[in-house]
């Protein structure tokens, strides 16, 4: 692992779930633990980057010397994300952003009524890492897909559709890698190279990742 990798760089990570209120007391959120964007924030600081985090809700702490941003929502995660992207070198997102929110916020708490069905009227969230890479200061972008079938097709779909330079693509069929597990096992996706990253725990393949990202970068330019 060579610590000066991204020496002089500046990366920015999105991680972990977002919330998205329904009323004052409730969310729709979903099961991301932040894991692997956190192992991959001290993977970068490894390597020499400036790092900062933008992070939904997660019982981890902040690696050292990360700067992290805070935030509940996708819109809020957006914002956070648009700001400061001149300077930003290399985009991570490694978030899993919730598809959609509701279309409104309830000021008070919702209360129980009679009817046993209840409907939610939810509208799409913004794609975060897409916006990204549409916007003017576009960095080097990097997505993350997970998927429990076809996963490199889908992958190599969402690489095009959302106009990013890599995917790292996640089979979550398996059982003991991806979602709130401890182990990942991947494949690095860009338009003109596929590299196999074996299962392994996610700190170590966050090191593996960030030497494959400084090097695929490096070429770019
Ligand atoms: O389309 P899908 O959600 O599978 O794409 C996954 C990738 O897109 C991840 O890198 C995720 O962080 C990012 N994403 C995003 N904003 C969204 C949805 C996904 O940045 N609203």
């Amino acid at each position: 692992f060579n610590t000066r990798s991204l020496e002089g760089l500046e990366i920015h990570i999105t991680a972990g779930p977002t919330r998205e209120p329904l009323d004052p007391v409730r969310y729709i959120s979903n099961h991301s633990s932040g894991k692997m964007g956190y192992a991959l924030a001290e993977a970068a600081i490894d390597a020499g980057a400036r790092v900062k985090l933008i992070s939904g809700p997660v019982n981890l702490a902040t690696p050292a010397h990360v700067e992290r941003v805070s935030v509940t929502t996708a819109q809020d995660m957006l914002h956070a994300s648009l700001e400061g992207l001149a300077s930003c070198d290399i985009f991570i997102a490694c978030a899993a952003v919730a598809d959609y929110r509701p279309t409104s916020i309830a000021e008070h708490k919702i209360k129980k009524g009679n009817e046993e069905i209840m409907e939610l009227h939810l509208v799409k969230n913004p794609d975060i890492v897409a916006t990204v890479a549409a916007s003017a200061d576009k960095p080097f972008t990097i997505g993350f897909a997970a998927e429990t079938r076809d996963v490199l097709s889908y992958a190599k779909d969402k690489l095009a559709r959302k106009k990013l330079d890599m995917i790292i693509a996640n089979d979550v069929s398996q059982t003991g890698i991806g979602f709130n597990s401890d182990e990942n096992a991947v494949t690095l996706v860009t338009t003109t190279t596929q590299i196999d990253i074996p299962q392994t725990s996610k700190r170590q393949l966050a090191k593996q990742l960030i030497e494959q990202i400084a090097l695929l970068y490096k070429q770019s330019k």
